[in-house]
Parts: C-alpha cells; structure tokens; sequence
C-alpha cells in the first residue's frame, strides 16, 4: 500500500547547530548570516529543509535550549530581520526553515519565571510547577536529567519548582490553558512568517505528574498534542518531528497518525541505546549489539508501515559523531562514512543529516579544560565526586559527550577552519586540515558527493521513499542487508558493518540482472563478497 504522499516524507532534512556553523562577525559563534552566506552549499548538498537548533533569545546555559524569549531572536546569532532574509533565501533555494520549539521549559531569565517567582498570587506563578518543601528536603526523589535534583528551593516563596533539566530550565506547567495559549499564539506568529515546520524539544515530558513520579508520556500528553496542532500547525503544511526519548512503535502510531491529528513524525532513540549498559546511563559503555540494531531498525521500518512515518538518523547535536562510533575513524572512515550513509538512506522515512555528517567529521579527544556542554561537565564533576577513575569517566565522554557533535564545521584547511576569523567558542577538531568541506568539493568519491548522491536518488526512485521493506540474511553478524519494493520494482541495500571482508548469498529471486545505483568502492567483485564497510544499492532490473 502507498503511504499519502506529502512534501515532508519526501525531503532530506539538514540539521544546522547554529553556534557551531559558521560565523560571520568574528566573535567565534556560529550566526543567521553565517547560514545564509553557506546556502549554496546546502543547496548543492540537495537537501529540502534545515532544522535549526534554537535562536531564539537565551542565556545560553543549555545553548539555546534555555529560552527567555521566545519571538525574538538572540543577539548572538543575528536579529529577526536577519531570520527573515535566511527563510525568504532558503526559500529561492526549494530550502524551508525548520524552527526548534522547546515547550517544556524556559529560562529562568524569562519574564514569565522571573514574575513567577514574585509570589503566590502573581498571574505567572501557576506557568511553572511548584511545589511544597522544607529547606534540604525536595518534595521527591524525582532527579534532573542533567545530574542532581529536579527540584530548586525558591526562599522568597518557601516552595521548590521543577527542572527536568538544568537549573536555569524551570518546567513549565502544561496544565494550565493560559500557558497553552501563550504558546499557541507564539507558534503562529511563526508560521505567518513563514518557518516550514517545528522540531518540538522533548515533547514527551510536558504532560510530567511530578507527584506520581511521570515525567514521560504522562496521561494527558496526547490531549495537549491535539490540541496544539489543531490551533497551530493544522493551518499550513507543516513538518513537525517530536523528540521522543521514551517512544516504542506503538506510541509513535498516536504521535504520528497519518490524519494529521499530532505530529508528521517523531524522533525515537530505541537504536541509539544499543551500546550502552542495560537499566544504565548512556555514559555506562558497552559494546554496539549489532543483531539487535538490525532487529530494532528493522521493527521500526515495518511496524510503522502505512501507520506512522519514520525519521531516520545517526546524528544530532546530542549524539557522538557516527563515523566515530559505529564506524572508522581511521583507515576505513571513507568507507565507513558512506556505508552508515547508504544503510539510513536506504530505509523508508525522512532522513536528517547533521552538519559535517556528510564530511564524515569525528568525535573529537580534549582535555577536561576545553570541554563547554552542561551536561557533559556536571557528569565529570558527579563522577569524579563518586571517586570514577579519571580515565573511565574521559573514556565516556569521549565517546558519548555531547560536544563531539558540537565543535565547528570545518569548511576549509585554513585558520580555525574557516569557521571564524575569531576565536572559536570551542576548540576545532584538529583533523580539520585534512577533513573539510572545501577538499571534498575537488573530489569526485568523496563523501559529500556520496550523500548528494543519496539524497538526488530519492528523488529519482519513489520506491526508495514508499516502498516495502524487507530484511535479508536476518542472522549474519556482519551483514545490514534489505529490500524496499514498490509496484514491481524492487533495490536491494547490501552494507557489510564491519572491517573484515565477508562472503553472501542472494536469495534466487534476486540473482536477476541489476543497475548498481550507488556504491562506496570504485570497482565491483566479480565473486559474492562484501570488503571492510562495503555498501552496494541495485535496482532489480528484471523483476521476479
Ligand atoms: C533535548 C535537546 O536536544 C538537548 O540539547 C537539550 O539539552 C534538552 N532537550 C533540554 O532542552
């Protein structure tokens, strides 16, 4: 069955963290008119939209994700009329501008917390979840996703309020209409001018009851979603993606009903998971299962099927580079890179590529000193407070540390990689002369021009958006391999994950004469092999 097509399930999304793209004044922080000045770049890329991780006004304690007002943007990054030249640009370009709305907390530097805190009785005291509580002793055990408490003492009001995150990232309380409204009129504002869609910040904790211990998926959760696309994203065509950490299957089909009713899609994390320790954090490393990412992609791939739409991605601003993770750095990080790409881009749903993914950029190796993220920093502090080896709690960040995602893009071999002709709030990679956007530009294999080519045969082959997936060879170890077939024609994704060279048998029905559409090694063997991260993608030319 085809799936109703609509423009979002047929794009390529580009996520840019704009403090880390490219700055355009100097002052070593990413910029609107530093996005804009690198359209054509994206635009030669072939992706449709760009989700753009917060601009709007912040104190910056989460970068960005601590907003203090919500239709303004922050001074750092550039004015609204700066905005409003990088939508009307990115629009010549067939580019739409996806915004980032974090809904379940603001600032504490937002006029609505700082009048909040004012008392009882002030109009914005019921916009954020209170509580009762001695001094020392927080109403519960409830714990911050950053570390720590999720409860504050305020002294003026004798109470303690909810942060889910961060301190300065009070929760605000959803059940109250007055701040549903405040929200919904914010979101039109933007749609009049003229964003394409919203990727909705941890959308799964804003129904919390704090007193029950529910932070995710709490009861009135898809209550308050349909009510905020009925009186906001219903009125345009709009892409809406919801984080959703704690999403199985069966909660995505509500997130994603095909009548339009909540969101277009939703992130989900089952597979980012996979190399972490069981009922542990993600900083408690274990080996990547690769059965089970195959098992659990794969869920996601036909358990969505004509109920739900998927997004497909490796990377964002949270997540450690993927080339450096399930892939090669070293030797095959080439290879690698194209591989990881061919295997997501192949599947059905939307793909989203984060900025220097298609560079194939790596985690990165500091001293404790260079590091900047929150998150990452209050985990060195609580680990080294628990008396963690140094050398563990660096292992951990290192290989899952938000920052790894965040340091600049690396444009060219120049000074600070042609990020900024400034000081660079976080270090670059140093491999930035050798890994950079403008030499992949002179080369014809090269990764960039791999994912260009990935995202040009969406649009050529309407199977690899609509079609049926299938996985093959189910028990190999080494093997990612799977159909997609849609009225009669049939591509066959073959990835080999690892670095070892490994032999494979097609089922008879899929021996037939084939269209090599893409592949990571310039020749093909004659023989049933798959060399170290090798990935093919055929079309079936004679169908069974
Ligand atoms: C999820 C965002 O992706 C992350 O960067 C942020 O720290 C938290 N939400 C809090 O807003």
């Amino acid at each position: 069955m085809m799936d109703n097509k609509k423009w979002w399930k047929e794009t390529v999304v580009y996520q840019i963290y704009p403090r880390s793209f490219q700055d355009s004044n100097g002052d070593g922080i990413g910029d609107l008119k530093g996005i804009l000045n690198r359209l054509d770049y994206l635009e030669k890329l072939g992706i449709g939209a760009i989700w753009l991780s917060p601009v709007c006004k912040s104190p910056q304690d989460d970068n960005g994700y601590d907003i203090s007002d919500y239709q303004d943007i922050d001074p750092m990054f550039g004015s609204l009329a700066d905005m409003d030249a990088l939508i009307q640009e990115a629009a010549k370009r067939n580019i739409k501008i996806v915004m980032d709305l974090v809904l379940n907390h603001t600032s504490d530097e937002h006029p609505w917390f700082v009048e909040a805190k004012k008392g009882k009785d002030n109009p914005y005291y019921d916009y954020y979840v209170w509580r009762d509580g001695e001094p020392g002793t927080p109403p519960n055990e409830l714990g911050s996703i950053f570390g720590g408490s999720a409860w504050e003492y305020v002294p003026e009001l004798g109470q303690y309020f909810l942060h889910l995150f961060s301190v300065k990232q009070p929760d605000l309380n959803w059940a109250n209409p007055k701040v549903r409204e405040e929200i919904y009129h914010m979101i039109n504002w933007w749609i009049d001018r003229g964003v394409g869609g919203f990727r909705l910040d941890v959308i799964d904790l804003i129904a919390k009851e704090p007193d029950r211990l529910i932070t995710g998926n709490g009861p009135k959760l898809h209550e308050y979603i349909q009510e905020l696309s009925r009186l906001t994203f219903r009125r345009a065509d709009l892409l809406t993606v919801g984080e959703t950490w704690g999403a199985t299957p069966e909660i995505a089909k509500l997130f994603s009903n095909p009548d339009g009713s909540e969101f277009s899609m939703v992130f989900q994390f089952e597979h980012i998971g996979l190399d972490e320790q069981p009922g542990k954090s993600k900083w408690d490393l274990a080996p990547l299962d690769f059965m089970k990412l195959k098992h659990v992609l794969s869920k996601w791939q036909t358990e969505l099927k004509g109920e739900a739409w998927n997004s497909l991605f490796w990377n964002n601003h949270d997540l450690p580079r993927i080339v450096s993770r399930w892939g090669n750095d070293g030797e095959y990080r080439v290879e690698s890179a194209k591989m990881l790409a061919t295997l997501l881009h192949g599947m059905q749903g939307t793909p989203y590529v984060y900025q220097g993914e298609e560079l194939g950029m790596t985690n990165v190796q500091y001293p404790i000193e260079e590091y900047r993220d929150i998150e990452l920093l209050n985990l060195h502090k609580e680990r080294t407070d628990q008396g963690y080896p140094q050398e563990e709690i660096m292992a951990s960040i290192y290989t899952k540390g938000r920052d790894n995602a965040r340091t600049p893009m690396q444009w060219d071999a120049t000074a600070e990689a042609g990020f900024t002709t400034g000081t660079p709030w976080i270090r670059v990679n140093p491999n930035y002369t050798s890994i950079n956007a403008e030499q992949e530009l002179t080369e014809a294999d090269s990764i960039f021009y791999h994912y260009q080519k990935l995202i040009q045969l969406r649009k050529e082959h309407e199977v690899i958006i609509y079609g049926d997936y299938e996985l093959l060879f189910p028990e190999d170890a080494h093997i990612f391999a799977y159909t997609r077939t849609l009225d009669g024609e049939t591509i066959i994704v073959l990835c080999n994950f690892y670095g070892e060279q490994v032999p494979y048998a097609l089922p008879d029905s899929l021996t037939g004469e084939k269209e090599l559409l893409i592949a990571n090694y310039k020749d093909e063997l004659p023989q049933y092999l798959l060399r170290p991260y090798e990935a093919r993608m055929y079309r079936l030319k004679v169908n069974p």
